[in-house]
């Protein structure tokens, strides 16, 4: 066999065996599938405690780091805070009515920590007051017959425990976060049976700890965010024994965490080298956090790269943390379910970083990530709609980690801030082609319970303060009643609901149509709401600095 054709089998061979019946080579990536999802699939929307509740100092809530961080000035843009954000802690009840009206059958949301436990530390304070609020919470939506899906950690962290140890730099956080879970299984765990330790752990350490985007805003390059995933590693898994041992017999409930990745698509996927680093993509985002909780290890391509750019940075050891065998034997099997965020794709090839720019995680994983411009991006510059990534993604997981029960946690596409439209076609569409990916994918094999689109309302988008808006609900932020508006999406994911997918072309085909003849009248409701709050502020001669550029 000459170099070619060896060259061409072995990369026919890793498409071959990326997936057993799925096939990578098959560009079969346009066509709509018509069909609909097995009985008992499960329906849902999205939201955080940050993101959402408002009531950042109200009923005895401590601080958060997200609190903390988004008073320093020049962090979020316009300056803006999740101060009083949706006002959800005030209006979950008409929340939930919404919920009620699309027929959701389950509602996903967090639980703040420094809410019940003001200074994060379960042996100082428990803030019976905020336990009240998430009782009231489930309680309303159980009455309703909504599943509570409970994310335990949606990044605000208590800020005096930032202060005091440094955070997930330290690993003292394990323990902390354990009793807090704890706490949490303690108090809920009769009515909550499904539990999420963490929310997209990748971000938390890159954008915490690497890159400083999001609170608490280090800047530790190239260790940083290594250190900080592997207390998330090893917290997620405490958690899941604690259950394991004190509370799943009695409860009889599932414990997960959310992991949130793009899919990574070789740019030739002839081309050996694409194809290695895109598969190094995926397995520095997901597999990171995936391989131990599944496999027992980090992936072998991180601790090899992350291990040979330490040594030729003079280093005696790897910047990768290790984890010691009787370690990797009690992180391995941690996860009852895997939650599943995923927005967008990338396409990816070889670029090599030589050490003399320094290190960084980004660095490490000598590759360049490119967009087609031809995909629409409607929303957040990172965001792309490429619907066929999230099908491969999840064929991915199956391959990768024994099939696991997925529950896909979130998904969905945000508008720019002056966009007040709330005929949201490009949402739709969005929607309607990624949900069918996830559809094609079961077809395949994937293990996919449930799907949640995030997110129910707009809300604080972190870094990006309000200017990213991914709600099925407008949310008029600059009327301090926060009031709901449905988008055309609202009507459109109803009909995916109450069909339980996509019964036929004809009938789906009218959707659209018949989702935006709903809207026109939420538009002008809105821009009436709008042209009376700017008049009223006008009028006691506010300084606003909101950017007054309708789009109606
Ligand atoms: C993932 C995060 O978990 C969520 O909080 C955020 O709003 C969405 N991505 C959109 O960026």
């Amino acid at each position: 066999m000459n170099l070619l054709q060896r060259f061409l089998l072995s990369s026919l061979l890793l498409c071959v065996t990326a997936s057993e019946d799925f096939d990578w080579t098959k560009n079969e990536k346009t066509s709509f599938y018509y069909g609909t999802f097995p009985t008992g699939f499960s329906w849902g929307a999205g939201s955080s405690a940050y993101q959402t509740e408002g009531a950042w100092n109200i009923d005895g809530k401590g601080m958060s780091i997200w609190d903390a961080f988004a008073r320093k000035k020049g962090k979020i843009f316009l300056n803006d805070t999740g101060d009083s954000s949706c006002e959800g802690y005030y209006k979950f009840k008409d929340d939930i009515n919404l919920m009620k009206d699309m027929k959701l059958n389950h509602y996903r949301f967090s639980i703040s920590w420094p809410r019940i436990l003001p200074t994060g530390l379960k042996s100082e304070q428990i803030n019976e007051r905020g336990i009240k609020y998430y009782d009231d919470l489930i309680n309303m939506l159980l009455d309703n017959k909504i599943t509570p899906i409970v994310t335990l950690y949606h990044w605000d962290l208590p800020q005096v425990l930032q202060e005091k140890y440094g955070g997930w730099q330290n690993v003292t956080m394990v323990n902390y976060f354990n009793d807090f879970a704890n706490l949490c299984f303690d108090r809920f765990g009769n009515r909550v049976k499904y539990w999420i330790t963490f929310n997209n752990p990748w971000s938390i350490a890159v954008e915490g700890y690497e890159t400083g985007e999001h609170a608490p805003g280090l800047k530790l390059k190239g260790t940083g965010a290594y250190k900080a995933a592997h207390h998330i590693i090893k917290a997620h898994a405490k958690v899941w024994h604690t259950y394991d041992m004190q509370w799943r017999s009695r409860q009889k409930g599932l414990v997960g965490i959310s992991l949130t990745a793009d899919w990574g698509e070789p740019v030739d996927i002839t081309n050996q080298r694409d194809i290695e680093a895109a598969e190094r993509y995926i397995q520095f985002y997901m597999g990171w956090f995936a391989t131990p909780i599944f496999n027992g290890d980090y992936p072998q391509v991180m601790k090899d790269y992350i291990g040979r750019k330490s040594g030729q940075q003079g280093l005696g050891v790897s910047r990768l943390p290790v984890f010691s065998p009787q370690e990797k034997s009690y992180i391995k099997g941690t996860c009852d379910f895997l939650g599943l965020g995923h927005f967008t794709t990338r396409y990816v090839t070889l670029k090599n970083y030589p050490s003399s720019l320094g290190d960084s995680y980004f660095a490490d994983r000598d590759l360049a990530e490119l967009v087609d411009p031809q995909w629409p991006d409607p929303g957040s510059e990172w965001l792309y709609s490429v619907p066929w990534g999230f099908r491969r993604l999840l064929n991915f997981v199956k391959t990768q980690y024994g099939n696991p029960m997925i529950y896909v946690t979130e998904n969905g596409v945000s508008e720019k801030m002056l966009c007040t439209d709330l005929c949201d076609d490009w949402r739709m569409q969005y929607f309607k082609d990624y949900i069918n990916e996830m559809l094609k994918a079961m077809k395949d094999g994937v293990n996919v319970k449930g799907y949640t689109a995030w997110s129910l309302l707009d809300n604080f988008e972190w870094d990006e303060g309000y200017s990213e808006r991914f709600g099925l609900y407008y949310v008029d932020f600059r009327n301090k009643n926060k009031p709901r508006y449905p988008k055309a999406s609202v009507q459109f994911y109803k009909r995916i609901i109450s069909s339980n997918g996509f019964p036929n072309q004809r009938e789906v085909e009218s959707w659209k149509r018949k989702s935006i003849e709903t809207c026109s009248s939420s538009n002008q409701l809105l821009a009436a709401a709008r042209r009376q709050s700017q008049g009223n502020q006008e009028h006691a001669g506010m300084q606003k600095s909101w950017p007054v550029h309708d789009e109606v």
